[in-house]
């Protein structure tokens, strides 16, 4: 760990051994539970549900699947532009020592980042971030991988797992946010959270992040609804997940998957549809949920970008992008910012 990188009292270390440890980032105020919103979601009009409650351990899984599928082009594109100018960022990043991963998942992709940084310089300290424990074994795998990283995972939310780096990270370091999850936040959300990550930015820090682009929308369309229904079942996931978690009785064959391009507001939506006039009971928040038939439940947003609407966000971050790169057919955009 580097000397300025010391332990929080009030946050729980777990050192594995001297080159992988973790820090449970605690909430410090009070964030609504998983009852909390599915109560105050399934009592809107229209029905909703938030996004982050796709990834229990099930859901993580099934959104490594998507990642492989056919039709997904996001992160094999992501990754082919990665491939392509890691050597250059780690070039361009040559000061830093530290790299910061928001929402890291499995760290596929960021093995090229990695790659290059350890292979100019020594004593390279990753920091993913992630709410779910596939941290754990991501980190054993990483440290067997490349001689000489060290892994200081942070399992939390985004939020305050970044005032815990800012607060045990003075040196200069790469914060990363990979594979458009920005596109997940609706907008003022997304400048809200690039204006917190900034916040958290020192002068010499560098922050990469990754956009997925406006397209053809019969490109996008199937990359939310692929041929196997591995999204379908991702999507139906979170109603299973209510079922274990809150005594719920969805029954699963009773919704469908929806997915589609909004081209005015520039986002795929996903949406669960019930097939028929239903009432499902939810025992922990007390609660029976009535459905007409073809209701929704509008489950999750991915925007899509282009330029002037990254521009807009960077800047109103107070952000300037440096360097951006992307793939031969425009689907993805690398950015890179400094304050
Ligand atoms: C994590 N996030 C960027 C994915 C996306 O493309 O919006 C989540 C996803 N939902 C359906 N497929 C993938």
């Amino acid at each position: 760990m580097p000397e300025s990188l010391k332990i929080l009292p009030d946050f729980t270390e777990q050192a594995i051994n001297d080159r992988l440890k973790f820090i449970r980032a605690v909430n410090a105020q009070h964030k609504n539970s998983f009852a909390e919103d599915v109560l105050h979601g399934l009592s809107s009009d229209p029905k909703t549900l938030l996004p982050k409650y796709f990834y229990d351990a099930y859901g993580s899984e099934l959104f490594e699947q998507i990642c492989t599928t056919p039709e997904y082009y996001v992160t094999r594109t992501e990754a082919s532009i990665l491939k392509n100018v890691s050597a250059f960022i780690a070039e361009l990043n040559n000061d830093k020592r530290v790299i910061v991963e928001l929402g890291s998942g499995n760290s596929e992709k960021t093995k090229f980042i990695l790659n290059a940084f350890t292979k100019r310089n020594s004593g390279i300290t990753y920091v993913p971030i992630d709410v779910s424990e596939i941290l754990l074994d991501g980190g054993k795998h990483l440290i067997e991988e490349f001689e000489g990283l060290s892994v200081h995972g942070i399992i939390g939310e985004y939020e305050e797992s970044l005032e815990v780096v800012n607060s045990l990270i003075t040196e200069p370091k790469l914060i990363i946010f990979l594979g458009s999850s920005i596109g997940n936040f609706d907008m003022p959300h997304a400048g809200y959270f690039l204006r917190h990550v900034s916040n958290n930015m020192h002068e010499d820090d560098t922050l990469l992040a990754g956009f997925d682009m406006v397209k053809e929308e019969n490109v996008l369309n199937a990359a939310y609804d692929d041929a196997a229904g591995v999204t379908a079942k991702f999507n139906l996931n979170i109603l299973t997940r209510i079922n274990n978690e809150l005594g719920g009785e969805f029954d699963i064959s009773k919704f469908s998957h929806r997915a589609f391009f909004n081209p005015l507001e520039s986002r795929v939506e996903m949406h669960l549809v019930s097939i028929s006039r239903q009432d499902v009971n939810i025992s922990s928040i007390g609660k029976v949920i009535h459905f007409q038939e073809n209701e929704t439940i509008h489950t999750e947003n991915s925007y899509k970008f282009t330029d002037e609407m990254i521009n807009e966000l960077s800047s109103k971050a107070g952000l300037r992008i440096s360097d951006k790169w992307k793939d031969e057919k425009d689907y993805f955009e690398l950015c890179m910012m400094k304050k």
